[in-house]
């Protein structure tokens, strides 16, 4: 084979074997998504991307209420600690879970439920003058169902 048969030989063989890959191949994106959710074992929430978008949305809220009841203690300013945590209580905007009643599993809504009841209490607790140290140990014991939660579920999405 002289060399540039030699050449174009070998320049179809890798044009072929990436005409086969892409073949057998699905798109990037659904293989990225997939391999990720073979490596996590947590239990799946099948979900609409409307409802993802509840169910996050009220997560970040838990987040910014989280983060302001901490800043807040550190300031020494337990009005803005009752107000931050009143965002996550159960009386809520974004606290979806009567809407999200039939999609959401049995075990999943108590914990749900919970953590806007912890919120709620902080909320009271703030406002009537109780010590910076127990809204403190309140949110280190309400944080442990974030933690729960998160070891246990994840989001799949659903058409
Ligand atoms: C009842 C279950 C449950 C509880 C309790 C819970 N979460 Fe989540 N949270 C989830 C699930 C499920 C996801 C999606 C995880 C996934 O798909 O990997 C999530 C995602 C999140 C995200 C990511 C949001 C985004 O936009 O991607 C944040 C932030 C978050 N949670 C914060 C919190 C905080 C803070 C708390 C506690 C104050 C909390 N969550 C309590 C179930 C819960």
């Amino acid at each position: 084979m002289s060399r540039s048969t030699a050449y174009v030989f070998s320049a179809l063989l890798a044009i072929a074997l990436t005409a086969c890959s892409q073949e057998a191949a699905p798109p990037a994106s659904n293989t990225a998504d997939h391999n990720a959710h073979k490596l996590d074992q947590r239990k799946k929430l099948h979900l609409t991307g409307e409802q993802r978008h509840h169910v996050l949305t009220e997560m970040r809220q838990m987040l910014a209420s989280t983060q302001g009841v901490i800043a807040g203690i550190a300031d020494d300013d337990m009005a803005a600690v009752a107000a931050a945590a009143k965002l996550s209580g159960p009386k809520a905007k974004t606290t979806i879970d009567m809407q999200m009643r039939d999609v959401l599993p049995d075990e999943f809504r108590p914990m749900g439920k919970a953590i806007h009841m912890e919120f709620g209490q902080m909320a009271e607790l703030a406002s009537t003058g109780t010590s910076k140290e127990q809204i403190t140990a309140k949110m280190a014991n309400a944080m442990n169902l974030c933690v729960a939660c998160h070891n246990t579920y994840q989001i799949e999405l659903v058409e």
